[in-house]
């Protein structure tokens, strides 16, 4: 293709992939399959390869990140990014809205929004086209975190329909709990500390350096002010609607995210809707924001020095209690990151008996300055587990001790390390601290990895009790004798157990590879590995550079997978799975076809035919997806006994498709 031609066909291109991605991302209403996507973004890609001088800053290859930001540069926001002033009482609502009523002298139209607990951007668009996005920072200069925010894909590019000049949009990055929570399964399969929260996590990856690593995330982004319309004759609601027409995913009013009110009572309505629906919104609000409509009573009511007088937030009360902290102890994962817990005197909260609150790591203590027998506020917020959220220092005793993060591990006694840039401590003695083995085997024995019939956590610790085992491939040395005398085991169980053990020497090489617990090698990473090199061997002599050189993996994994091959002990367990047989090279898949190519797929419940993991392997090699959480995207979702309701409910909603096995096994012969 020359020059000029290309010019076109990039045009083209990127024109009707911006249109499909709206269409998917902002509408929810996708016409091509996400196959066809793919490849008209391939193509895409291909031509800014050939041509990169023709490669625009706003092209929708760039959603897929690929930037690196050194340092975020400090910019000026063009106007303030204030805060807005809070209540906790509804009778403050009221005299808010009596003061602005005698300000205006006149009737007012209030706006009721959802408070999205996030991080505040300030988007920049000139002539139609994403110039720069700003955090807030310090309220007049924030950091310019651009090339990370044209990752999330409900963000525009580029805006259409008679969209305004130079306008910035002001708005909400946040983390969709259903990718929050994947996230962290993902560390917990990778052997990493899990995140917090979705807000921190939220700013967090907003200011990563690798911005395909934020584009991997999935942040999502609401706006609630435009600044710069030219005609502001209509209100916030109505401009706020009108955005939607340039490209903008508005909150919708269908759901009630937002809402005009002529009344007071109207606003309340909204505060009480909003109190008891917010455990059901699939992300965090911790409150909700009352406006005045009218763009000129906002200007009459103007600003005091931190915020506008035309807007108030009512803020949720996150239930609280308090408690005493009698003990703090340490967890080791498997990977030997140390997690603090608090032990806590036991309380109600929420309607559950509260005795533990994570603490996450040494930062946390050291901030909330934490002591022994300190009497503690704890919470409990969109997280499973509560935390503690403050300290009554007037019940603090006088001689009470400041808790000191340990310095060698509760399990093992090695000195634990906090490497650089990380905010865990580890126990480093991977290979002698027994936690952490015993971790490792029932990581190998998993779901996910080996899948061993019969054999549990509790056996696992029997086996160790009994000195039978202390690494995973001393399970393929067992024999009945030793089995069978353990405590509560009897002939079946035993028997069971090494069927189940012998079983699993057809795993593939993949799972085997993830059932390793290698630091950072989730079950993806697994698979990408595995189908690059092929074999253990292949990959265990791999260098850094052929390493990176494969998709998705950094700098990071590389340097995890090298310090694991270069363990003599890590070398030993290979070397003996090897020699029972286990599968460490991969197969060539027989019966394999890409007939499923661009299908993603959900396998959820019991099968009378397959096991689950069956199901999905056959699934990846018809060139099909497994999916972890249903969205209109899926295509399938594959129904057995006992499937979830909550999911059922989802995949009606969103109209996915519904099959049995039965179908399922249909669709596989007569395709
Ligand atoms: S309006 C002049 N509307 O809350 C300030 N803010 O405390 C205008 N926030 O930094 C802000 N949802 O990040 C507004 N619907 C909403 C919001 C919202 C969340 C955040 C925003 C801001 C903070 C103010």
């Amino acid at each position: 293709m020359n020059k000029s031609d290309a010019v076109q066909e990039i045009e083209r291109l990127s024109e009707e992939l911006r249109r499909h991605n709206h269409l998917y991302y902002v509408e929810s209403n996708p016409d091509i399959s996400d196959y066809d996507f793919d490849m008209l973004l391939k193509k895409l890609q291909e031509l800014e390869n050939q041509f990169p001088d023709l490669a625009q800053e706003n092209s929708p290859t760039k959603r897929v990140g690929g930037d690196i930001t050194k340092k975020f540069e400090s910019v000026e926001h063009k106007y303030a990014m204030l805060s807005l002033s809070n209540t906790y009482s509804e009778d403050e609502i009221e005299e808010w809205a009596a003061r602005a009523l005698k300000g205006v002298e006149s009737k007012i139209e209030y706006v009721c929004e959802l408070k999205y607990d996030g991080c505040a951007i300030g988007i920049q668009y000139v002539d139609g086209k994403l110039k720069q996005a700003v955090t807030r920072g310090d309220g007049s200069k924030g950091e310019n975190v651009t090339a990370n925010v044209r990752t999330i894909r409900t963000v525009p590019l580029t805006l259409k329909n008679g969209f305004p000049e130079d306008i910035e949009i002001r708005g909400e990055i946040f983390f969709p709990l259903d990718n929050f929570h994947r996230l962290n399964e993902k560390r917990r399969e990778e052997g990493e500390p899990e995140f917090a929260n979705p807000r921190n996590t939220a700013s967090g990856t907003l200011k990563m350096q690798d911005s395909r690593i934020v584009a991997e995330r999935g942040l999502d982004c609401f706006l609630y002010g435009i600044y710069g319309v030219d005609d502001d004759s209509e209100g916030h609601f109505e401009l706020v609607q009108k955005s939607a027409q340039w490209g903008f995913k508005v909150p919708p009013t269908s759901e009630r995210y937002i809402e005009k009110t002529n009344s007071i009572d109207g606003v309340m309505d909204f505060i009480h809707y909003w109190d008891e629906k917010r455990k059901d919104l699939p992300f965090e609000i911790d409150g909700v924001v009352i406006k005045v409509n009218n763009y000129d009573q906002q200007e009459i009511l103007g600003f005091t020095a931190k915020s506008p007088r035309w807007a108030i937030s009512y803020k949720f009360k996150a239930e609280r209690v308090s408690t005493f902290l009698e003990e703090v102890t340490y967890q080791v994962g498997r990977t030997g990151a140390i997690t603090p817990v608090a032990n806590l005197t036991p309380v109600q909260l929420g309607g559950t008996t509260v005795k533990r609150a994570s603490l996450h790591n040494a930062d946390q203590i050291e901030k909330l300055d934490l002591h022994l027998e300190d009497n503690v506020y704890v919470e409990k917020g969109g997280e499973i587990i509560p935390k503690i959220v403050g300290i009554n220092l007037e019940k603090r005793g006088a001689n009470s001790k400041k808790v000191d993060f340990i310095e060698s591990c509760p399990e093992c006694e090695t000195e634990l390390v906090r490497r650089e840039g990380e905010v865990q401590h580890y126990c480093p003695n991977e290979t002698g601290c027994p936690t952490q083995m015993k971790g490792k085997v029932e990581h190998f024995i998993g779901r996910k990895a080996m899948d061993i019939d019969g054999l549990g956590a509790e056996t696992v610790d029997a086996l160790f009790e009994a000195g039978l085992i202390s690494k995973s491939s001393d399970l393929y040395s067992l024999t009945f004798d030793q089995v069978v005398n353990l405590e509560r085991m009897a002939d079946k169980s035993a028997n069971n157990l090494l069927d189940g053990i012998e079983k699993s020497k057809e795993i593939p090489f993949e799972r085997v590879l993830f059932g390793l617990g290698i630091r950072m090698v989730g079950e993806t990473v697994a698979k990408k590995l595995a189908k690059q090199f092929k074999s253990i061997d292949a990959l265990s002599t791999a260098t850094f550079d052929k390493l990176v050189e494969v998709d998705e993996i950094g700098d990071k994994i590389a340097m995890s997978l090298q310090a694991f091959f270069q363990d003599e002990s890590n070398l030993d367990t290979v070397n003996s799975l090897k020699a029972v047989g286990v599968q460490l090279v991969a197969e060539e898949k027989e019966g394999g076809s890409d007939r499923w190519n661009g299908l993603t797929f959900i396998v959820s419940g019991v099968f009378e035919s397959f096991s689950r993991n069956e199901l999905k392997a056959i699934i990846e090699t018809n060139g099909g997806k497994n999916v972890g959480s249903i969205s209109k995207k899926t295509s399938f979702v594959v129904a057995g006994d006992k499937m979830g309701p909550s999911k059922l409910e989802k995949a009606n909603k969103l109209e996915v498709s519904i099959i049995t096995e039965q179908e399922f096994i249909k669709m596989l012969e007569n395709e």
